[in-house]
C-alpha cells in the first residue's frame, strides 16, 4: 500500500511539473473574486461617531497621545510599548503584556480605522472605545480618568492641540476628556493604512486584462491566490480589500489557557460590550443619526459565539511574529498546515461548516504561503510628527 502510494507520488512528480509551475487560466468568476480583495488603498475613514474623525487637528493630538507614557499611571508606558511602528503597530511576541490571565497577543493596528467591531472577543464597538480600555485597565496603563483629564488640562502642548482639535479648552468633565483622548487617538490610527503589495498590483492588472503586468506576480502567488479564493474557502471569512469579513469565527484554535481558565472569546466580549457606558448606545457617540449604533442595537449573545475570534485582516500578516488571537501558532507555514490538518472535532460552529480539513499537497501549501506572503510591503518611514502648537 505506502509503495503503491510513493509509486504514484513518483509517477504524478514526473508529470506534474508543467501543471505546477504554470499560472492558472483565470475564469471569469475567479477574476470577480480577486477583484473583491481590492482596489486598494481604501478611500480615508470617517467615524460618525468621533466628532474628530478624519480631522487634521485631531489627528495630531491623537499621534502626540498615542506615543505619551505620561497617558500611563506610572507615566511609563504609552500605546507605543506595544504598538511599535518598527513593527507593524504591534510588539513581535506572541502574547501580549498585561493579558493574563487571557494570553492574548497584540494585533496590530493597520487598517484597523476599516473595521466595525475591535478587539480578539469583539468588546468594543468603536475604535475610540477600544482605545479606552487599555488607558484605564489596571494590567495595561492603569491609568484613571482624572489624571488623564488633568494632564490635559495642564500641559500646555496638549491643551492647545485639544483646542485645535475640539475647538474649546479642556473642560471640568474628566470622563468627557477621556473619551475625547480615546477620540483622537482613534482619528490618528485611521490613517494606519498598510502599503501597497504585489498582490495589489497584480489585483489590478487581472482586473484590467493587462498580461504584461500580470506576468510580473509568480506563478506559485497566482496558484496560491486561486486556493485561497476557491478550493481553500478562505475568501469567505477573508473577504474584501482587508481580508477580513470584519466578523467573528471559529477556526479550531485552543480556547483553554491554562488550566480552569478558557477564553470565551466573542461570548465574553459581548457581556463587556453591554456593558461597557462607552458604547455606541451610550451618550459619548456624537452621531445624533442612530445610524452608528444599528449593529450594537441588534447584536445578540448567542451560545454559538462561545470560543469565537475576530478575523484578522490578512494585510501584512507575513511579518507578525505570532498568529491567531494567542499567538499559538508560529509561522505561516503552521497556519496552512493548521487548515489543512483541523480536526473536525475541534470546531463546534453549527451549521454548514466552514473550516474543512483541506488535505492539501506540499506544492498547494507552498504557493498558500507564497500568496499570504504576497500580502506584505515594506511601509515607508514615518517622520517624527511635528509639536502640536509650535
Ligand atoms: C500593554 C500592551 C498594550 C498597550 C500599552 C496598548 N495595547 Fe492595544 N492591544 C493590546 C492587546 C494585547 C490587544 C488585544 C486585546 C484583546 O483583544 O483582548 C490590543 C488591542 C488593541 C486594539 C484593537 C485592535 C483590533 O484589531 O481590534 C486597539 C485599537 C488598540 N489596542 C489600541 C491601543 C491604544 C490606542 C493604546 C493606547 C491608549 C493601546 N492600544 C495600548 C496591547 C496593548
Ligand atoms: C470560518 C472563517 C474562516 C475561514 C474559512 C478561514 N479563516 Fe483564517 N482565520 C479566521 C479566524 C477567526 C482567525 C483567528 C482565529 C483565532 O485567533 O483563534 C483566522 C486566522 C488566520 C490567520 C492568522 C492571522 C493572524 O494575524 O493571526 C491566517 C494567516 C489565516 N487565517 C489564513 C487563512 C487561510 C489561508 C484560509 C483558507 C485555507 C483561512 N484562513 C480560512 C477565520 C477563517
Amino acid at each position: 500500500m505506502r509503495r503503491a502510494l510513493l509509486l504514484a507520488g513518483l509517477l504524478a512528480a514526473l508529470v506534474a511539473p508543467a501543471a505546477a509551475q504554470a499560472p492558472p487560466n483565470w475564469s471569469e468568476d475567479e477574476i470577480r473574486a480577486v477583484g473583491r480583495h481590492g482596489p486598494w488603498p481604501p478611500p480615508a475613514v470617517r467615524d460618525p461617531s468621533n466628532r474628530v474623525s478624519g480631522t487634521p487637528a485631531g489627528i495630531a493630538l491623537g499621534e502626540h497621545l498615542f506615543n505619551d507614557p505620561r497617558l500611563s499611571g506610572d507615566g511609563r508606558m504609552s500605546c507605543a510599548t506595544c504598538h511599535q511602528a518598527g513593527r507593524d503597530w504591534s510588539d513581535g511576541q506572541p502574547k501580549g503584556i498585561g493579558t493574563v490571565p487571557l494570553d492574548r497577543r497584540t494585533p496590530s493596528l493597520w487598517n484597523v480605522g476599516y473595521g466595525h467591531w475591535f478587539g480578539w472577543d469583539g468588546a468594543g464597538d468603536s475604535l475610540w472605545a477600544q482605545s479606552i480600555r487599555p488607558i484605564v485597565d489596571p494590567r495595561e496603563m492603569a491609568n484613571a480618568a482624572a489624571r488623564v483629564g488633568r494632564l490635559l488640562r495642564e500641559d500646555g502642548q496638549l491643551a492647545c492641540g485639544y483646542r485645535r482639535a475640539f475647538g474649546v479648552s479642556p473642560g471640568a468633565d474628566d470622563e468627557q476628556l477621556l473619551v475625547d483622548a480615546a477620540k483622537a487617538l482613534a482619528a490618528f490610527q485611521e490613517t494606519l493604512v498598510s502599503p501597497r503589495t504585489a498582490f495589489d498590483d497584480f489585483r489590478d492588472a487581472l482586473v484590467g486584462g493587462d498580461r504584461q503586468a500580470m506576468a510580473r506576480y509568480g506563478a506559485s502567488e497566482q496558484r496560491g491566490l486561486r486556493f485561497f479564493v476557491e478550493a481553500g474557502n478562505c475568501s469567505t471569512c477573508h473577504f474584501g480589500p482587508r481580508f477580513t469579513n470584519g466578523e467573528f469565527g471559529d477556526v479550531g484554535i485552543p480556547f483553554f489557557v491554562r488550566p480552569g481558565e478558557v477564553d470565551s472569546g466573542r461570548l465574553g466580549g459581548l457581556a463587556r460590550l453591554f456593558d461597557s457606558p462607552f458604547n455606541l448606545l451610550g451618550r459619548y457617540n456624537d452621531d445624533t443619526t442612530g445610524a452608528s449604533a444599528r449593529r450594537t442595537r441588534h447584536v445578540q449573545r448567542l451560545h454559538a459565539n462561545f470560543g469565537e475570534f475576530r478575523v484578522p485582516g490578512l494585510r501584512q500578516v507575513g511579518r507578525a511574529g505570532a498568529y491567531m488571537h494567542n499567538g499559538s501558532v508560529g509561522t505561516l507555514e503552521e497556519v496552512v498546515r493548521h487548515y489543512s490538518e483541523v480536526s473536525p472535532d475541534r470546531l463546534h460552529s453549527d451549521g454548514t461548516p466552514l473550516v474543512r480539513p483541506l488535505g492539501m499537497s506540499p506544492q498547494q501549501s507552498t504557493d498558500l504561503v507564497a500568496f499570504l506572503r504576497s500580502l506584505d510591503a515594506e511601509p515607508p518611514p514615518r517622520p517624527a510628527p511635528p509639536p502640536l502648537c509650535p
